[in-house]
C-alpha cells in the first residue's frame, strides 16, 4: 500500500497529527496494527440515520474482516467538520465522508445542488427513484472530476423550519437570519422567502441559534432533535419543504490502494449499512416527531394544504435560478424519474 500523501494546510496538519496521536493511544496501542486503517468522519450524532449507518458499517466490517481492517467512526464533527473535511479527504487525512448532497456543490460538483430544490420530492420512494436509477449513477461519476469516489447514497428525510415563531406563510419568514448549508439554492430559497441566508457548518448552527448570530433553521426532525434544538428554537413547522440526503465518498487513491478482496468487503458491507440506514431513516424521523411532540416547551405546528401549496408557489423562482445556472437537461431527468412507476 502507497504512504498517505502529507497534509499541506496547516490546520489539517495539526488535526492529522493530534488524529494519529489518538488513534494509537486509545485505539491499536498494544494490538496487533491493522493492515488497512479506514477513517470515517461526519457531522451528527451517532443517533441518527448517517450515524447509525456508519456504526453498522464499521461493525460487518470488523465481523467479516478478522481484524485485518479497523473502521475509525468519528461523528459530531470530532475530526473534521464541515469546513474542511473534503480537504482532508483529498489530503488522505481521512478515509470515507458522508457529506450532505447540498455539500457537493460548492466543492464542484453543482448538479448536486438539485436535491435542495424545494418540494421536488413528494415522499422518500421519490427520491429513491433518482438516487437508486441512472441520474443517481450519473452524479455519483460526477464527483470523480472533484478527485472523489461515489459510494452510495443515504436518506435522511424532509426538512421542517424552526424559529421563536410559526413559519407557516412566506411573510412569517421576512427579515429572519436562516441558517443555511452552503448551497446555492438553498441560499436562493431562502432569500425567495424574504429572509437572509447565513451559511454555516453544522457544528456551529447549534451556538449561532443560541447566541441569536441566527434566528432560525431547517432541519430533518432527527437532526433537530440530536442537535437539542428543541431548547433553543420554540416553534417547529411541518413545512416538509425540502430533502436531505447523503452521499458516502472515499478518495480514488485510497481505493485503489486495497486490495481488491479488501474493496469487496468493504463496498458489500457498506452496501449493507445504507441499506440498513435507509430503512431506518423514515423510522427515526416518525420516532423524533413523535418525541418532539411531548417536549415542554416546544409547539409544532403543521401546515394545511392551502399553506403548504402558497409556500410552493412562492418557490418556484428557486427553479428558475437553477435552470439559468445549469440549464434543464438535469431537471428533465429527474422529472423523468419522479414520473417512472
Ligand atoms: C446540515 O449541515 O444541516 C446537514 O448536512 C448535517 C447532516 O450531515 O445531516
Amino acid at each position: 500500500m502507497s504512504a498517505p500523501p502529507v497534509p499541506r494546510s496547516p490546520r489539517i496538519l495539526r488535526r492529522a497529527v493530534l488524529g494519529a496521536a489518538c488513534a494509537l493511544a486509545g485505539g491499536w496501542a498494544g494490538a496487533a496494527r491493522p493492515a488497512v486503517l479506514l477513517r470515517f468522519s461526519h457531522v451528527v450524532a451517532p443517533d441518527t440515520p448517517k450515524g447509525q449507518m456508519a456504526l453498522r458499517f464499521q461493525s460487518l466490517v470488523h465481523a467479516r474482516a478478522g481484524g485485518r481492517i479497523r473502521v475509525e467512526v468519528h461523528p459530531a464533527s470530532q475530526l473534521w467538520g464541515d469546513d474542511d473535511e473534503m480537504e482532508a479527504l483529498r489530503l488522505g487525512a481521512v478515509e470515507m465522508l458522508a457529506p450532505s448532497l447540498s455539500k457537493f456543490g460548492m466543492a464542484g460538483v453543482p448538479e448536486f445542488e438539485v436535491f435542495d430544490l424545494p418540494y421536488l420530492f413528494a415522499d422518500l420512494a421519490q427520491v429513491r427513484r433518482v438516487t437508486q436509477g441512472e441520474v443517481g449513477r450519473g452524479l455519483l461519476q460526477r464527483l470523480g472530476r472533484q478527485q472523489m469516489l461515489g459510494l452510495g447514497f443515504l436518506d435522511n428525510g424532509f426538512k421542517q423550519m424552526s424559529a421563536a415563531r410559526p413559519l407557516r406563510t412566506p411573510t412569517d419568514y421576512r427579515g429572519l437570519r436562516v441558517r443555511v448549508q452552503a448551497s446555492r439554492v438553498l441560499g436562493e430559497q431562502v432569500r425567495a422567502l424574504g429572509a437572509q441566508p447565513v451559511v454555516l457548518p453544522f457544528g456551529e448552527t447549534q451556538r449561532a441559534l443560541a447566541s441569536g448570530v441566527v434566528d432560525a433553521a431547517e432541519n430533518p426532525l432527527s437532526n433537530f432533535l440530536t442537535q437539542g434544538l428543541a431548547a433553543l428554537q420554540p416553534h417547529l413547522t411541518l413545512t416538509q419543504h425540502g430533502y436531505l440526503g447523503y452521499a458516502v465518498v472515499s478518495h480514488p487513491r485510497f481505493w485503489a490502494s486495497l486490495p481488491s478482496a479488501d474493496r469487496e468487503l468493504l463496498s458489500e458491507a457498506l452496501a449493507e449499512a445504507l441499506a440498513h440506514g435507509n430503512r431506518l431513516a423514515a423510522e427515526l424521523d416518525a420516532q423524533a416527531l413523535a418525541t418532539l411532540r411531548r417536549t415542554p416547551g416546544l409547539q409544532v405546528h403543521g401546515l394545511t394544504p392551502a399553506e403548504r401549496s402558497a409556500l410552493r408557489r412562492h418557490l418556484q423562482t428557486v427553479y428558475d435560478g437553477f435552470q439559468r445556472s445549469l440549464g434543464s437537461a438535469l431537471l428533465k431527468d429527474v422529472q423523468q424519474a419522479l414520473d417512472q412507476r
